[in-house]
Parts: C-alpha cells; sequence; structure tokens
C-alpha cells in the first residue's frame, strides 16, 4: 500500500563537493532525506555527511563510481533499505576533460571518460532508478530526476571539445528520460550551470572572473554552488507545476544571444 506519511528521499551523485554538496544540503533544509554519492569512501565524503546532517535530514554516504553500471542496483538496495524508497535522482556526478587543449589532439582516453561519466552513467543509473520506481506502488510524493549538465551542452568550448560533447549527450539523454517517464507521472529537468566557483573550475576561475566581469554573464559574476543547488532544490521539491522536460540554465543569462 502506499504511504501517504511517507518523506521524500533524494540520491545525489558527485556530492562529496561543489554543485552536489550544495544541491545535497538544500535538499536536507527542504526536508529530503538524503545519500551522498563520491567515487570513494574518504574523508571529503564522511566530512559532506556531516555538513549535510548538520540540517537535520536523516543523511547516508554511498560511495560508489557512477561509471560502473553493475553497481547500481545494490546502490540503491542499499539507500531504500536504510533511507525508504528513492523519490528522487539528482545525476550531478561529472568529470572534465584530461587536458585542455587543441581538438585535433583529443585522446580516445578522455573522450571515453567524459562520454561514460557524463552521459552514459546518468542514463543507466536513470533506467534503474525508474525500473525500480515502477515497481512498486508509489507514495503521492513529487518524483523526479534532475540532471546536472552545463552551458556547454549547446555552447563550444573548443579546448574541451570531449567535455562538450558528453554534456550534449547528457541534454539529450534528460529530454529522453522525460518523454519516457511523463506518463509514469516522473518529471525530468535539464540543470544546465554556467560558471560555477567550484574545484572543477579552480584552474581557470579567475580568467572565468574577469570574462564575467567584462561581460560574458548578464551578472558580471561567477556563481556559487549554493545557487544552482538551490535551483535543483527547488526543482526537486516539485515547486515548478505541470513541468517536464525543461532546460533551466543557472548561468547568469550568459547564452542569452546579443549583438
Ligand atoms: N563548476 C562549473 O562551473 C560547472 C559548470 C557546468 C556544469 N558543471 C557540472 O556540474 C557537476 C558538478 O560539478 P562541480 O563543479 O561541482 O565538480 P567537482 O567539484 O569536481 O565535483 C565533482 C563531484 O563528482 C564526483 N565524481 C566524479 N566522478 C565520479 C564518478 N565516476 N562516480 C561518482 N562520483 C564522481 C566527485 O567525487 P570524487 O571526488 O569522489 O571523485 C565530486 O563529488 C558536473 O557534472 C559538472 O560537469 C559544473
Amino acid at each position: 500500500m502506499s504511504n501517504p506519511t511517507a518523506k521524500p528521499v533524494a540520491l545525489v551523485t558527485g556530492s562529496s563537493r561543489g554543485i552536489g554538496l550544495a544541491a545535497a544540503e538544500a535538499l536536507a533544509r527542504e526536508g529530503f532525506s538524503v545519500a551522498i554519492n563520491g567515487l570513494t569512501a574518504d574523508d571529503e565524503l564522511a566530512a559532506a555527511a556531516a555538513r549535510v546532517s548538520r540540517h537535520g535530514a536523516p543523511v547516508i554516504a554511498v560511495a560508489f563510481d557512477v561509471a560502473e553500471l553493475a553497481a547500481h542496483e545494490a546502490a540503491l538496495t542499499k539507500i531504500e533499505a536504510e533511507l525508504g524508497p528513492l523519490t528522487t535522482l539528482v545525476n550531478n556526478a561529472g568529470v572534465g576533460v584530461l587536458k585542455r587543449g587543441d581538438l585535433l589532439d583529443v585522446t580516445e582516453e578522455s573522450w571515453d571518460r567524459c562520454l561514460t561519466v557524463n552521459a552514459k552513467a546518468m542514463f543507466f543509473l536513470s533506467q534503474v532508478f525508474a525500473r525500480r520506481l515502477l515497481a512498486r506502488e508509489r507514495s503521492p510524493l513529487f518524483h523526479s530526476i534532475v540532471n546536472v549538465t552545463s552551458s556547454n551542452s549547446v555552447a563550444v568550448a573548443v579546448q574541451r571539445s570531449e567535455y562538450c560533447a558528453s554534456k550534449a549527450a547528457a541534454s539529450m539523454v534528460s529530454k529522453a528520460l522525460a518523454v519516457r517517464l511523463g506518463r509514469e507521472n516522473v518529471a525530468v529537468y535539464d540543470v544546465q550551470p554556467g560558471l560555477i566557483a567550484t574545484e572543477m573550475t579552480a584552474p581557470v576561475i579567475d580568467s572565468y572572473r574577469e570574462r564575467a566581469e567584462q561581460g560574458l554573464t548578464l551578472f558580471p559574476r561567477v556563481g556559487e554552488p549554493e545557487e544552482v543547488g538551490a535551483v535543483i532544490a527547488s526543482l526537486a521539491s516539485g515547486r515548478l507545476p505541470y513541468t517536464t522536460g525543461q532546460t533551466i540554465s543557472a548561468d547568469a543569462g550568459m547564452l542569452v544571444p546579443r549583438f
């Protein structure tokens, strides 16, 4: 029987730091129980779990490689055994390129890594999440998948072409999931962050700041992970009712066409 008093439960992949951690904290503040994730069960993941649990929500840390498809089922089984049925999947884990540079020098290793972690893993983890969801009677809670892609789903950064290709694939995965899962009343969103200050962008953040101040973004500054986290939590909480398949650009208007 469905449980009308059930609480929302979210898995946020890649939440040991950065945008994922900010999303996990925002979801905890919204009353979600939260499973956080990173590649390895290290001190960073433990510190992230402690930080999220300060918001009073039940939190568990489940380390697994999202790119290892065989690990998905066991990870979701563990989360649901400890926190209850998942209502929400935030596919946030992602990697940058192995080396920025000329497209003519991109290696197969970097291409495969980007496509596998940033697109393939999201597709198959969503498949496992959805299959489990559809196999049980559901609570009346809002159910969603929120995929964190990038402005590079749309805009080329030619020194990171394999990353752009992986994010474009991830955006199409989001649309396809929205089409398939609409009839199941599962909302699917594509959140496209722009220039956000995290470990991923640390080597280039000064140049991003300069370009933002010079007008690359409509708000003349780079963004903070907490700002993207707030967008993700708003979507996952169902605060945009009667929407699905949407792209939300968390990029200070960077891609608004201008001349
Ligand atoms: N920062 C930006 O400006 C920006 C802009 C657009 C899009 N994004 C996207 O936003 C997402 C988060 O980026 P971020 O800037 O917060 O990056 P980040 O600080 O580097 O954090 C990445 C997170 O993903 C995890 N991760 C990486 N590979 C993983 C794997 N195979 N399995 C499980 N976890 C994995 C990392 O955990 P471990 O340390 O354990 O590996 C970490 O928790 C990414 O998808 C990124 O592409 C970021």
